[in-house]
């Protein structure tokens, strides 16, 4: 009976542990859906994770990645393109602040108040959260 019990209390600490990471990781992969238009995430063998469109880069291993480095994509503003040379790396702190104002962030970035990126769109809420989600899909 008591080794039973011990079970039903492991399983339900269990379960209570689970709950939480799935709820993120449900809450990140719904807001792909503000990205989506633009953006896909597509591995690269070829596997598509997310689908989206080809308007911006591949999110694909953006956890780490230095800002403007999707190969495939050749139409980075001179400002995401000065950021990367400069040493920007996506982090889930930088990602947050990007997506918060991005014209704002790569101001700050490079010091030049009319510094404008190519990416007209924002999240305010939950953007950890994404990122979370997006690092998950390229391990
Ligand atoms: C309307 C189209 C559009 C939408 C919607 C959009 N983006 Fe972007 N995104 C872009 C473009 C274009 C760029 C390239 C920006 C530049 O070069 O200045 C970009 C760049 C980025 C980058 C930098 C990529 C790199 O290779 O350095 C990240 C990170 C990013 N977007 C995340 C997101 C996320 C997350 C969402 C959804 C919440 C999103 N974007 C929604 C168009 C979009």
């Amino acid at each position: 009976m008591r080794q039973m019990a011990r079970i039903v209390v492991t399983a339900v600490l269990g379960l209570l542990l689970l709950v939480p990471a799935q709820g993120a990781q449900a809450a990140g992969q719904e807001l792909w859906r503000e990205c989506r238009v633009c953006h896909m995430v597509t591995a690269p063998d070829g596997t598509v994770l997310e689908r989206g469109g080809r308007s911006a880069p591949n999110l694909y291993g953006i956890a780490g990645r230095p800002a403007g480095a999707d190969p495939g994509f050749r139409r980075y503003s001179e400002a995401m393109q000065a950021a990367g040379r400069d040493g920007l790396v996506w982090t889930r702190e930088n990602f947050v602040d990007y997506l918060r104002n991005t014209d704002a962030f790569l101001s700050r970035f490079s010091g030049d108040p009319d510094t404008r990126g190519h990416m007209n769109a924002s999240l305010g809420e939950g953007a950890g959260a994404l990122f979370d989600y997006l690092e998950s899909l390229s391990r």
